[in-house]
């Protein structure tokens, strides 16, 4: 059944994106093409906010990250710090079980040239804000890159000016607190802006944490 914490599957509050997801239907039947639902437990300790779903990963696998670059990263991490156990298999039936985190995007439908607008953007919010006033045990979220950054901390009332993005830095939300870290695209690792070292430091952090 749907979750009102998800858009529903032919969510028309985005025209610019409602036109992309009916031509990816049409060259791709075969695919999710609709808003990439979050993946996780609703007791998760941990929330990661991404930017959107990838044309050919989350937006054809219907799971964040799933089959998109920045997933191999990503969930490789996540198993490495303990919060997920399996393997990742790049598919949403390869029995990968997230522990104590919850995966979201900022923005729920593939964008074309993953490039939300600041309309979409913001349109897309009330689904984080739902997302996040769910996880009642949350003690943590990490945003991979500015974008999911700027999307949290609105989404908790505060101001950017007294928050900004930078890779490493944390939060205190007067709950959890934001851990940022740039975001494990292709671009950002293939050009060394994001180090696996540097990745893992976040979630080494973040374990820290959440275990204290
Ligand atoms: N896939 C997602 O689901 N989110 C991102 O931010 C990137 C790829």
């Amino acid at each position: 059944m749907a979750s009102p914490l998800d858009p529903p599957r032919n969510c028309k509050l985005c025209p610019r994106l409602v036109d992309f997801r009916l031509d990816s239907r049409r060259d791709n039947p075969d695919w999710h093409n609709a808003p990439v639902p979050s993946f996780g437990p609703a007791h998760a300790k941990l929330l990661i906010v991404g930017l959107a779903p990838g044309l050919k990963g989350a937006n054809r696998t219907g799971r964040p990250f799933t089959g998109d670059y920045a997933g191999d990263l990503l969930y490789q991490t996540l198993i490495k710090f303990g919060f997920a156990k399996g393997v990742y298999g790049a598919r949403p039936d390869d029995g990968l079980t997230l522990l104590d985190v919850q995966i979201t995007n900022a923005v729920r439908c593939v964008p074309p040239e993953n490039k939300p607008t600041p309309a979409e953007i913001r349109t897309c919010r009330p689904y984080l804000e739902k997302t996040i006033d769910h996880l009642k045990g949350l003690r943590a979220i990490v945003a991979l890159g500015r974008i999911a950054h700027d999307a949290v901390i609105k989404s908790f009332g505060k101001s950017l000016s007294a928050h900004l993005f930078a890779h490493g830095a944390s939060h205190d939300l007067g709950g959890p607190t934001l851990f940022d870290s740039y975001h494990c695209s292709r671009y950002n690792t293939n050009t060394g802006v994001l180090t696996e070292a540097m990745f893992e430091a976040v979630f080494a952090s973040v374990r820290k944490h959440i275990d204290r």
